[in-house]
């Protein structure tokens, strides 16, 4: 269930399993649409999806986006008998809500930015009066990744406060905030498919948030990922997990949450060790583009054992070749975007390269066209990141649309490491 470059990632996987299975998908795509039967039941419709799912007769259900699992869609495909890979609406809420996980966090111990949570203006500007610059504003809620102000001035967190408090900028959720010290480093995304308390660590991967080139501009969802995140060794790999990924899997069953889809741990490496930014509870978009390709093990074996219980001592084989995926978007997107621009993507593609398909549709003379802010996910395989790079971005300069934009730079930071 879902209609992004992550959905269209996840179609691809499944469809690969030796199980060959009969894929649906709700809503799809203009390019899911070649890989699965697409019904247009929109994600934020959870009886309509349950009635879809009955009438498919679906044996398995993969959700995508984090709305539907918010609003208890895996909680209703379970009274249907229906399994289901997505956490329940108890689970999902360490996603739509910052303050429940921060409390979470502290309460158990688990490495993350010290913070003060506030639904009153006064307290919280006071708090702000006694911390450091810059500082983080953030409102409870979902924001789609709008939520998250990084004040480099007192007055600029301040002014964040009172939007989020007194004029409720980001909806109901935003009456509360949490205010937390700025982290410096370099961020990753940690993508762990959990079953209550057993879990598999995906590959890493490192996202590209901001919507310029050097990482400027405002917060997007995510304009580009590659994966392997080399900045994340072995040695740190193990560590992260020994002190952030396995108590907080503990931490979510000691709350007697069954927690059975994926925990998405945003994380930055700080010189004082990793620190947990986030969770989300559901693969990462972008992220997921670059993860799947380098898997090995069939997703759809792996994604039913963690929803049916079966997921201990499940092995993950992993591919060595490096991956990435470049979002090409409508100019304008974090904001207003044009749509219903055609799209022409040649036939012949560099080798190794995939387009996934996120804000695409067809007109009604059958055209492709963009339909959304992220409009492609152009991801590429190959021996190193260097030559993985080279191919999508080959195939970025051969896609055309009027609006077209894309990051230059995605993988820059670790070709520069190298
Ligand atoms: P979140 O939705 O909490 O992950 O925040 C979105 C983005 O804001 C993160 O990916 C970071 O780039 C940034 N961010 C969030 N919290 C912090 C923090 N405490 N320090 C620095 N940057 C942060
Ligand atoms: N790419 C970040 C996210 O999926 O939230």
């Amino acid at each position: 269930m879902g209609s992004g470059g992550r959905e269209h990632a996840l179609v691809r996987a499944l469809a690969a399993s030796p199980a060959r299975p009969r894929l649906v998908c709700a809503p799809g795509n203009a390019g899911i649409a070649a890989d699965a039967a697409c019904f247009l039941v929109k994600a934020d419709d959870v009886a309509g999806l349950v009635e879809l799912a009955r009438r498919e007769g679906a044996g398995f259900v993969v959700v995508g986006p984090e709305v539907p699992l918010v609003l208890g869609l895996a909680d209703r495909l379970a009274e249907a008998g229906i399994p289901v890979y997505g956490p329940s609406a108890a689970g999902a809420r360490l996603e739509a809500s910052k303050t429940y996980t921060k409390q979470l966090l502290l309460k158990y111990g688990i490495p993350t930015a010290e913070a003060g949570l506030f639904d009153e203006t006064a307290p919280a500007i006071q708090y702000l009066r006694s911390r450091p610059v810059p500082i983080v504003v953030k409102a409870d809620g979902l924001a789609a990744g709008k939520g998250v102000v990084v004040a480099s001035t007192r007055a600029e967190a301040e002014a964040a406060v009172v939007d989020m408090i007194e004029r409720g900028r980001f909806g109901s959720g935003g009456r509360q905030v949490l205010i937390e010290d700025c982290l410096v480093g370099e961020e990753t995304s940690i993508l762990v498919v959990v079953s209550g308390r057993d879990y598999v660590i995906l590959p890493t991967s490192q996202d590209h948030k901001r919507i310029g080139d050097g990482d400027t501009g405002p917060n997007t969802g995510g304009m580009g990922a590659y994966s392997p995140a080399e900045v994340v060794t072995p040695e740190l790999l193990s560590e992260i997990e020994r002190s952030i990924v396995r108590p907080s899997v503990e931490a979510i069953a000691s709350e007697g949450i069954a927690f059975r889809g994926t925990l998405f741990v945003g994380i930055m490496l700080t010189a004082d060790g990793a620190k947990v930014l986030e969770f989300n509870t559901r693969f990462g978009d972008p992220e997921t583009q670059a993860v799947l390709p380098r898997l090995a093990t069939d997703l759809l074996g792996l994604l039913w054992a963690a929803a049916t219980g079966g997921l201990a001592g499940q092995r993950l084989d992993v591919r060595p070749e490096h991956a990435i995926c470049v979002v090409v978007s409508a100019k304008g997107y974090p904001d207003a975007y044009p749509s219903g621009d055609a799209i022409e993507i040649p036939a012949a593609l560099p080798p190794g390269v995939t387009i996934l398909h996120a804000g695409t549709a067809r007109n009604p003379a059958g055209r492709l066209v963009t339909s959304g802010g992220r409009v492609l996910g152009v991801t590429a395989t190959g021996g190193s990141l260097k030559a993985a790079a080279a191919s999508a971005y080959a195939a970025c300069d051969s896609i055309r649309f009027a609006s077209k934009y894309y990051r230059r730079d995605i993988g820059a930071r670790q070709l520069r490491r190298l």
